[in-house]
């Protein structure tokens, strides 16, 4: 019987567990076909597997994306090959290793005036997606790229948009084409901002680089700005939200405990439990199963991060080869500022309702929490 992915939180490791094994088929909850790989060995593999491509054009057809306009649509996420490397290049430096080492005290900085707000919050219970989580992430990566404060919200909520939508929900699907319609006009409006008054910032940057050498169209460039605030808010505020959630109901870290617990406390609050699905472009056995031309395939993130056959070789959290993620470096900076802190400045916080009754967003793309609300504690 063919499975349908779920979207339940809660059960989410179980689940993925449950997926290793030979390749299987499954549906979406809309009910569209895709190929589950879950093992250690072949995800590794197949996450760099050329014979896999992130264009939806490759798609036989049983694939419906997000329908995002081209303002949006041509980004990293959907390319492969020359035309992905041409804009990664022009991406990358400031996310490598190196650039990672200089944004350290801007993070700091960063987490330090939210923490400073917080200690302001009067004795009842914060949402503290919304008073630590969403700020430190957006303030970051909007100060690099030179996205505004006030436009945070509204992304926070177009990100929930996009990765709560359900092909088979008409409400969903309002809701869905609202936020595109809304990224889109915001994204456009932004690098046409930033083209008549340039700022000190990556937009300003890419822009001029493009425009002098002519190396990314205008498309690429409003799809790449939006990538880079979209993905990074939208994951790194799960990530902390989970991260600070599994700890509030397991009694907290120390600063001293952190460094050692980290990678693992940092699989287990991953909210991706799949990469971007990819598009066979050739016909693969995968496991002994043949996956053929134009299928869907989606590589399991947490199914190949719990294999026992994974035997101590490093996460695949944040993907491996040419899609390997540009702000892996940047999300362990916002991490380490924001999670220690958290528990050395409220030991005694807790949430108010009891683990067992945080809500998450209805979404087999991102385990995320709807809020998170604690007493902080004095
Ligand atoms: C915080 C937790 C994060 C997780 C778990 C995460 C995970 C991932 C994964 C698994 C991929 C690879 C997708 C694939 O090959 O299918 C990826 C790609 C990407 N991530 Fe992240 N990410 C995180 C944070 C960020 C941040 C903070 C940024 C931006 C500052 C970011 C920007 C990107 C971009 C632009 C790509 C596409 C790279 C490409 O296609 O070349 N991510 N991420």
């Amino acid at each position: 019987m063919v499975r349908t992915i779920r979207t339940a939180a809660r059960e989410r490791w179980d689940e993925h567990a449950g997926w290793r094994g030979a390749v299987r088929q499954a549906e979406l909850p809309g009910g569209q076909p895709v190929w589950v790989v879950a093992g250690y060995d072949e995800v590794a593999a197949l996450l760099s597997d050329e014979r896999l491509s992130l264009d939806k054009r490759r798609s036989g057809g049983g694939y419906a994306g997000f329908a995002l306009p081209p303002a949006l649509d041509r980004n990293l996420l959907n390319m492969d090959g020359d035309e992905h490397g041409r804009i990664r290049r022009l991406a990358g430096p400031a996310f490598s290793r190196g650039a990672a080492a200089n944004l350290r005290p801007l993070v700091r900085r960063i987490a330090e005036g939210t923490f400073d707000a917080l200690d302001e919050a009067p004795g009842e219970a914060v949402d503290l997606l919304d008073r630590l989580c969403l700020p430190v992430p957006a303030l970051v990566i909007g100060e690099l790229l030179g996205v505004p404060a006030d436009l945070h919200p509204g992304l926070r909520d177009a990100a929930t948009s996009m990765v709560t939508f359900d092909a088979a929900s008409p409400e969903s699907g309002r809701r869905l084409v609202a936020a595109i319609g809304w990224l889109t006009t915001t994204f456009t409006d932004l690098v046409a901002a930033k083209r008549a008054r340039p700022g000190d910032d990556l937009i300003s940057e890419w822009l001029c680089a493009a425009d002098d050498a002519r190396t990314l169209s205008e498309d690429e460039l409003v799809s790449l700005a939006f990538l880079m605030m979209l993905a990074g808010l939208e994951n790194a505020v799960h990530l902390c939200g989970n991260l600070i959630a599994t700890l509030l109901g397991s009694g907290g870290v120390t600063a001293a405990d952190w460094p050692a617990r980290r990678r693992d406390l940092m699989e287990r609050a991953n909210p991706l439990p799949f990469a971007i699905r990819r598009f066979a472009v050739t016909e693969l056995t995968v496991g002994g199963q043949t996956i053929s031309r134009g299928d869907t395939v989606l590589l399991s993130i947490f199914g190949a991060d719990s294999d026992p056959a994974r035997a101590g070789r490093p996460s695949l959290m944040f993907g491996r080869g040419p899609h390997y993620c540009l702000g892996a470096q940047t999300a362990d900076l916002i991490v380490d500022a924001v999670v220690p802190e958290f528990f050395a400045r409220y030991p005694k916080a807790r949430l108010t309702v009891p683990e067992s009754e945080l809500t998450y967003r209805d979404s087999w793309r991102a385990h995320g929490l709807v809020a998170l609300p604690v007493a902080l504690g004095g």
